[in-house]
């Protein structure tokens, strides 16, 4: 088990704090403002002094409107996760969409037809028998579907293992008129079951490495390609050094959260999305109630993570660990007993920002002068 806290989290001094939590009903979702837009900006940077693109994974946020931010700050479009996450997205304005995704339900195929006439849009391929479902649907349109094929670089999810498997799916879709082989890509997921900094860096640096062996085989073979695409928030500033990359696709660093403090990805005074609580009930001088439970805080303790954290979360105004939820309950025991007031705030670190994002309808973004904005989650919830 592992505690994140640090006194670094605090983002509000308690007469602060309650003044927010006077005009904010609970439980809510709070952006820190000037930390957001830094942690876009340093990405950014991260991106343009290796010479690669940025396309952010927006799974995390899940909202056009820190998107639009992304885009404005460099970043060459988006990387969406679903076909409903790119239709949001672009009726909100973006247009240079890749789904990271194989798409083969025949009502989604449908869909993409429209949106690919409606704006750029990228998909995954990783199999043969994507391309007879994808033909009926896309042989006879006139902009060809752009397709980057999917490399396993050790997750062992989606993805081409050997170079004869790639070869002959390359072959495959150059032989279609109506397909466009765009780039490659790639996803080190296994990265959150890292304990170490050093592993961090290793499977970074094997994640490029997997892709760029598949971009000098392709090459050889007389097979080019666009793009050469990494992403993970970990691995990022590992795998972007690889000369052959030249787009990374991160998703958390926006917000950073308790499981990329467990991974050494992030310092606490950039964690950007806090969950404001309220204090429902305190049946024991050690125990207090908070009416955030598993439908705001989320169950996750660490993704594929071997370093569980301490806890549903983080709190950060008052030493204590979240033991238990139920759906609208937190139960939290304080690490010293005392009175505490009843309706008073607690503000805590969510251990996983994207999956807590996904459970609100709004974020209340905060900037440095305590004013608040309320912006939509506008992609919340959508998964098909
Ligand atoms: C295909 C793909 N690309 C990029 C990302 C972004 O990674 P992270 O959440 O570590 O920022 C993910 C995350 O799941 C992913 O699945």
């Amino acid at each position: 088990m592992k505690s994140v806290y640090s006194p670094n989290l605090q983002v509000f001094n308690e007469s602060q704090l309650k003044k927010l939590h006077k005009i904010i009903d609970t439980p809510a979702l709070l952006i820190i403002e000037d930390r957001l837009d830094r942690n876009i900006l340093q990405m950014q940077t991260l991106a343009d002094e290796n010479y690669s693109w940025l396309r952010p994974h927006i799974k995390t946020h899940k909202s056009a409107d820190i998107a639009h931010r992304q885009i404005i700050l460099g970043a060459s479009g988006i990387t969406t996760a679903k076909l409903s996450e790119a239709e949001i997205m672009y009726e909100a304005g973006v247009d240079d969409i890749f789904i990271a995704n194989q798409i083969t339900h025949p009502l989604k195929i449908n869909r993409l037809i429209i949106l690919h006439s409606q704006c750029r849009v990228i998909i995954g391929i990783d199999n043969e028998q994507q391309i007879e479902l994808l033909r009926p649907a896309f042989q006879k349109t006139i902009k060809p579907l752009e397709v980057r094929i999917e490399i396993d670089s050790g997750f062992s999810r989606c993805g081409i293992k050997d170079n004869k498997a790639l070869l002959n799916l390359a072959q495959k879709i150059m032989a279609e008129p109506w397909l466009l082989l765009e780039g490659i890509f790639t996803h080190a997921g296994q990265v959150y079951s890292a304990s170490t900094e050093t592993e961090v860096a290793k499977i970074g640096e094997a994640e490029a490495k997997a892709v760029e062996l598949a971009h000098t085989f392709l090459h050889k073979k007389g097979i080019e390609v666009q793009t050469v695409s990494v992403g993970s928030t970990p691995t990022a500033k590992y795998s972007v050094r690889n000369d052959a990359v030249n787009e990374i696709r991160p998703g958390n660093y926006v917000f950073y959260d308790g499981i990329q403090l467990t991974l050494g990805s992030a310092r606490a005074e950039s964690c950007s999305l806090f969950v404001l609580a309220t204090v429902i009930s305190q049946p024991q001088k050690d125990q207090i109630v908070i009416d955030a439970g598993s439908k705001a805080l989320g169950l996750d303790r660490g993704a594929h993570s071997m370093q569980l954290l301490t806890g549903y979360g983080t709190p950060v105004n008052i030493r204590a660990t979240i033991e238990r939820l139920s759906e609208e309950h937190g139960i939290l025991k304080l690490d010293q007993a005392q009175i505490v007031e009843l309706g008073s705030p607690v503000i805590i670190l969510p251990n996983h920002a994207c999956s807590v994002a996904n459970l609100f309808e709004k974020y209340y973004l905060i900037n440095e002068h305590l004013e608040m904005e309320m912006i939509n989650i506008s992609a919340r919830k959508k998964s098909q």
